[in-house]
């Protein structure tokens, strides 16, 4: 072989290989595959309100989801995330704060809901101003105590920075950093949030744990007294009562009237899930009771007459309220106990680190 055939061939093998290496390139999908995420419903939980089909969950769209959920970018003050308020180690309530405290200090009137199945909610908020889920967190972000920002402004914020131009695209198939994604994201992380861990759940699903005497005996009597509106795996059958709170004169909230703005709704709140309920202290839509014994109290002997106040306070024998003894609160309070979810809050999928 002379020297010109040499280099003939080297230039042929070499060609080869670059065009095997650019064919194998040219098959090469880049790494954007995007996971479904498995949407689990419990075998002790009703099917889910949210239509999980529309916006299924995806490795890609959680995580972007849980970063936008911790970022600051969301607020015009670039602190205040969505995880500032709702703090996963109290089930994502604000612990310490009776109302809840937005950009700069500033007061809200309400006490920070917890976030967990979500996705089994029909209406969202303490008089369900929200109808749908992907819709709530338009009305923290844009509300002045609370995050105080526009959706035009935090996609600016957003488009500079390249990690969130890369998960837009990998978890969308338009690839937009638009306002409709970012809540479709936050949704997703939000409907993975299912609490479904408790003793209560695993002693209701067979699974191997057993109720204490009192464990037991605080169940019945929550069955008795306080599952009509506290009902079912979810705690709450998702109406709005007035549960004879004495009217707030610093606020004079008036619940779900201001959504309907009927009179007959007056001082009406959602009934609250009691899932970790332990951990979501202080209590009532205003955080106004400290602890469960507080408001066990509330119900035997703090109640307030009123138009709305609810029919069932005021059946037993013209007696407002829950007639309870101290005992019987106590067991109440053990069989409460027994709806803490350790899993969840120590899941790391929704921890911020
Ligand atoms: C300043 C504190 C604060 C911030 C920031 C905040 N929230 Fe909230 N969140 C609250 C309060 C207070 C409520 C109850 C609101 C009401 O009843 O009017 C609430 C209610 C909710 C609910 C309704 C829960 C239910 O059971 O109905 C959801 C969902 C929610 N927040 C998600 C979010 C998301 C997502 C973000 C970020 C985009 C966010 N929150 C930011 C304080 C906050
Ligand atoms: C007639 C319906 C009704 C009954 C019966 C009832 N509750 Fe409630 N409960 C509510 C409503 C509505 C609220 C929210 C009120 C508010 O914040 O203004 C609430 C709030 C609570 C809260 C505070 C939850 C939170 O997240 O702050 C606890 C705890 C609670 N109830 C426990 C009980 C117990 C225990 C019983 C039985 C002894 C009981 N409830 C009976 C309707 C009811």
């Amino acid at each position: 072989m002379n020297n010109m055939e040499l280099r003939i061939l080297v230039y042929i093998i070499s060609l080869l290989f670059w065009t095997s290496c650019s064919s194998e390139k040219e098959d090469y999908v880049p790494i954007t595959e995007n996971a479904k995420l498995e949407f689990t419903v419990p075998a002790n939980f009703p099917e889910p309100s949210y239509n999980v089909t529309l916006n299924p969950p995806t490795e890609k769209g959680f995580e972007l989801g849980k970063k936008l959920f911790y970022d600051g970018r969301l607020a015009s003050d670039g602190v205040i995330s969505c995880g500032f308020c709702h703090i996963q180690d109290f089930a994502f309530t604000h612990h310490t704060h009776i109302v809840s405290h937005g950009v700069n200090g500033a007061l809200g009137t309400r006490n920070a809901q917890p976030l967990h199945n979500m996705a089994f909610m029909k209406e969202f908020t303490w008089d369900g101003a929200a109808i749908h889920l992907d819709l709530q967190p338009i009305i923290p972000i844009t509300a002045e105590v609370e995050m105080n920002e526009t959706f035009t402004g935090i996609i600016k914020k957003l488009e500079e920075q390249p990690e969130y131009v890369k998960l837009f695209a990998e978890a969308f198939e338009d690839q937009k950093i638009n306002s409709d994604n970012m809540l479709k994201a936050i949704s997703q992380f939000m409907i993975m949030m299912i609490s479904a861990n408790t003793k209560y759940d695993k002693v209701e699903r067979n699974e191997g744990s057993v109720f204490t005497e009192q464990e037991s005996a605080g169940l019945e009597l929550f069955k008795s007294k306080c599952a009509s509106c506290h009902q079912g795996t979810l705690f709450t059958d998702q109406s709005y009562r007035n549960n004879g709170l004495p009217i707030d004169p610093e606020y004079n909230d008036v619940g779900r009237k201001r959504v309907t703005g009927l009179e007959e709704d007056i001082y009406k709140f959602k009934v609250p899930s009691l899932r970790n309920i332990e951990l979501t202290f202080p209590y009532m839509h205003d955080g106004r009771l400290k602890t469960l014994e507080d408001v066990l109290n509330h119900y035997s002997d703090g109640m307030v007459d009123s138009r709305t106040l609810d029919p069932i306070f005021k059946s037993q024998n013209n007696i407002k309220g829950i007639p309870m003894t101290t005992e019987e609160k106590q067991l109440i309070i053990a069989f409460l106990k027994t709806l803490t979810d350790d899993d969840f809050l120590n899941d790391d999928r929704f921890s911020e680190f």
